[in-house]
């Protein structure tokens, strides 16, 4: 299922074409294929090239899957549970010099939705489609999977081909339909001064 992408300009397909789906079909993604949406979260920029991203891969059918989904909500567990892959990403909160914490890493979490955004693109021009989720108790993530002080859990997300929405509750699956929608240009780019469009 595509879904309309009503586009001002012509972007990248990978780009229009990328939406965040519940319905996962049960084709598990390869390794190959995961260490290549790894690598381009990988080449993201990142201030002082300090790379802070983390990422915990959780896949179908292991103990690291049920415990992600454990902490997830419970809105989210509901579909995220039949996607092959869950992912934990944490980002290091602090700049370490000589071993020792020295100040706040203020771009670290600006630094990990770059890498992540690279991996979504990466994955779209996959046919693989990635379902990011704040929807879960970041405290339960660090305790359940050991995460070390100066790093923190961000997000989540769930990775997969896409699968059949009439698997979903039926209050998902009209939501699989509806859609896509964001503010005019307009209203998010200003030409040399603020709110002028
Ligand atoms: C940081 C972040 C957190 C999100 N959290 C959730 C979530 O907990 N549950 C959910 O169903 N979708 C979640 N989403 C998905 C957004 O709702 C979705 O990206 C947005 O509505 C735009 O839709 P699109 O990705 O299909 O273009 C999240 C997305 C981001 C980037």
């Amino acid at each position: 299922m595509s879904k309309h992408t009503p586009t001002e300009h012509d972007i990248l397909d990978a780009i229009s074409q990328r939406w965040s789906p519940r319905a996962f079909s049960d084709k598990a993604i390869s390794n190959n294929d995961l260490n290549k949406l790894f690598e381009a979260a990988r080449w993201a920029p990142s201030g002082f090239n300090l790379q802070p991203w983390r990422f915990i891969v959780c896949k179908q059918g292991t103990s690291a899957f049920d415990k992600l989904i454990g902490v997830l909500m419970e809105t989210n567990q509901t579909w995220a549970k039949t996607a092959p892959v869950v992912v934990l990403a944490a980002s290091q909160t602090t700049l370490v010099a000589e071993g020792k914490p020295t100040r706040p890493n203020g771009y670290a979490q600006y630094d990990l939705g770059q890498a992540v955004a690279n991996l979504s693109v990466q994955a779209m021009s996959m046919n693989i489609y990635v379902h990011q989720m704040a929807g879960f108790s970041k405290d339960k993530a660090d305790e359940a999977f050991a995460i070390p002080e100066n790093f923190n859990s961000v997000v989540t997300f769930a990775m997969g081909y896409l699968g059949d929405a009439g698997s979903l509750p039926e209050a998902l699956a009209e939501r699989e339909a509806l859609p896509r929608e964001r503010k005019p240009l307009s209203e998010i780019m200003f030409d040399g001064e603020w709110d002028n469009s």
